[in-house]
């Protein structure tokens, strides 16, 4: 289906450059993986980082568990690469989990360096709280807010550096390359090299062409192409459908994490996070009737890994028909609970139920994506001299599932390698020539939003329907050939409508979910967050009690 995107695009690429920005890295999206290579080249040269919405708008900023880390003698690197394998359920590159659980202590020292704030004990040290999977406490934190203090102290940094050039509501649309000059090029093609991106100003509605030794994708995760998902609004799985359109490789884009406690107040969207970390504080599962569930799922009950309780979960609602499941938090102590979930207690509060007198009502929700764009362990593509990083990226650290609080850290560590890397090679690339400009002769601004606005939606509910939690070759037939009518669709409209945000991100929610699809029909078996029906589980849903 949308691997014949490129022959209809070269419509749009006829004008030869004249106004091209050069950077010597260009930096797309401006998370934690983002901020943190910028921080790092711009040490050795011009950084220009464009951003689609207001630079702090990312996952980054609701993360709110924290980041793991070994920091003491009471944990070991090798039971948190433990932890992480076994998590992965089999999926995961050893070799890569052992460099970033390894790397884990120096990049929080030095996030703390940059100026982070991770909450102390009276004595000093780091209060690690524990999460989902992992066998000691070792997720470092800042209150139930870290993504927003690690996303602020970051941005601090990178807007004081004299080399960072930081383009807000600026919107990468495609990747160029060598199909830009006129050259056929497929998947199989060796030397696919990546120039830069043509980038859409939202706000003057202009588009311009940038010009870069180095090209760092750093756009984050894909939540929307969901119903229901803890992501905030730009997570629209961009970065991965540039590349994909490229002919770049991107793998394991079946295993999709649905986090299994978000808020259930229906009607809001996104949904607000209920952090695991109130079930490593001693928060319990319950059913509506006040019965915990989860010793039928997992020894470890609240506190088994993410995709075991998000099953679980869903399980319990199909059996029961009911709308959600309780986090019981009320048998802890009311004022420690407040200290450690501001947040939380005050969003909950907002919607008439007190934490620490009342269960919370939680579903589970899209929340990360295990695949992406496949790199190397120096963050490198397989197109030249692009390298990814962060949510967008797959590394190989997370296998099957992600271990909780995984993903801060997996993004740091590969910014600092991937930056090593780039620093020790972008003077020796060139700035392309001949670059053409955008070109969108023949198209004009849509009539009917609500075909773009529909079209999105329906997206969403095909893969809420079809490819969630729980799957089967049927329901993965259904999606598919019901997403092929609003690809075609949507096709035909990109071609004849001027470029904006909205037509942009439909298309690469299409192309995502399409991916997704793809490799969920190709995974014959249930492993980690791929659970089918028609296939065996490796681990039965079930246990014997
Ligand atoms: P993001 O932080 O998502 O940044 C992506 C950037 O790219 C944004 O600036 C976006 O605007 C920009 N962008 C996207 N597309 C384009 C485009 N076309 N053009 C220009 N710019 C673009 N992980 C943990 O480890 N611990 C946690 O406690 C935790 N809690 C979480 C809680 C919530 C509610 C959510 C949603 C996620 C959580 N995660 C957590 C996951 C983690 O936050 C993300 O995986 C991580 O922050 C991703 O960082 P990133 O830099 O790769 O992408
Ligand atoms: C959470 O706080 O529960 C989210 C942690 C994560 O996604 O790693």
């Amino acid at each position: 289906m949308p691997d014949g995107n490129l022959k209809q695009l070269t419509l749009f690429y006829v004008k030869i450059n004249s106004v091209a920005k050069q950077t010597d890295f260009l930096i797309i999206g401006s998370g934690i993986a983002g901020l943190t290579f910028a921080l790092k080249v711009a040490q050795h040269g011009k950084v220009l980082m464009i951003t689609k919405a207001n630079a702090d708008e990312s996952n980054t900023k609701y993360a709110q568990g924290g980041i793991a880390a070994v920091m003491y003698a009471h944990d070991s690197y090798d039971k948190h690469i433990a932890d992480t394998l076994d998590c992965g359920d089999g999926l995961c590159d050893r070799e890569v989990v052992e460099m970033v659980v390894r790397e884990s202590t120096q990049r929080v020292q030095e996030l703390a360096e940059w100026g982070a704030q991770f909450d102390k004990n009276p004595d000093g040290g780091y209060d690690l709280a524990k999460e989902g999977g992992h066998s000691e406490h070792r997720i470092l934190h800042h209150k139930d807010i870290t993504g927003y203090e690690i996303e602020r102290a970051l941005l601090d940094q990178v807007h004081t550096h004299p080399n960072i050039t930081i383009l807000d509501h600026h919107f990468a649309i495609d990747i160029i390359t060598q199909h830009h000059l006129g050259v056929e090029v497929n998947s199989r093609t060796p030397d696919i090299t990546c120039y830069g991106a043509y980038i859409f100003d939202t706000e003057s509605g202009k588009t311009e062409t940038v010009l870069a030794r180095v090209t760092l994708m750093a756009t984050g995760g894909v939540g929307h192409v969901y119903a229901t998902t803890t992501n905030p609004t730009i997570a629209t799985g961009d970065g991965i459908a540039m590349v994909y359109r490229a002919k770049g490789k991107v793998e394991h884009m079946e295993f999709i994490q649905f986090h299994p406690t978000s808020l259930y107040n229906p009607g809001e969207h996104p949904s607000f996070l209920i952090t695991e970390a109130m079930r490593g504080h001693g928060g319990i599962l319950r059913t509506r009737d006040g019965k915990e569930f989860m010793h039928k799922y997992d020894e470890r009950k609240s506190l088994a890994p993410r995709d075991i309780v998000a099953r679980a979960i869903d399980n319990e609602l199909k059996q029961r028909g009911d709308d959600c499941v309780y986090l019981d938090c009320t048998h802890l102590n009311a004022d420690d609970l407040i200290a450690h979930f501001p947040n939380i207690y005050k969003k909950c509060l907002s919607i008439g139920i007190d934490i620490t007198k009342q269960q919370i009502p939680v579903v589970p929700a899209a929340h990360y994506l295990c695949g992406g764009i496949k790199v190397d362990k120096a963050g490198r593509s397989s197109l030249q001299n692009l390298y990814a990083v962060g949510e967008c990226s797959c590394t190989g650290l997370h296998g099957a599932n992600r271990l909780a609080s995984n993903s801060l850290l997996e993004a740091v560590v590969y910014a600092h390698t991937a930056s090593q890397d780039a620093i020790g090679r972008f003077k020796e690339i060139n700035f392309a020539n001949g670059i053409p400009d955008w070109d969108a002769e023949g198209t004009a601004t849509p009539e009917e939003m609500v075909l773009i606005t529909q079209s999105r939606k329906e997206v969403q509910t095909i893969m809420s329907s079809y490819v969630g939690i729980v799957r089967s070759d049927l329901r993965l037939q259904r999606a598919l050939d019901r997403l092929e009518i609003i690809w075609r669709e949507n096709e035909a409209l990109y071609k004849r409508t001027t470029i904006s945000q909205p037509v942009c991100e439909l298309r690469n929610l299409i192309n995502c979910a399409y991916i997704i699809l793809k490799h969920a029909r190709l995974r014959k078996e249930s492993r980690g967050l791929h659970y089918t029906i028609d296939y065996p589980p490796v681990r039965p849903l079930l246990r014997e009690v």
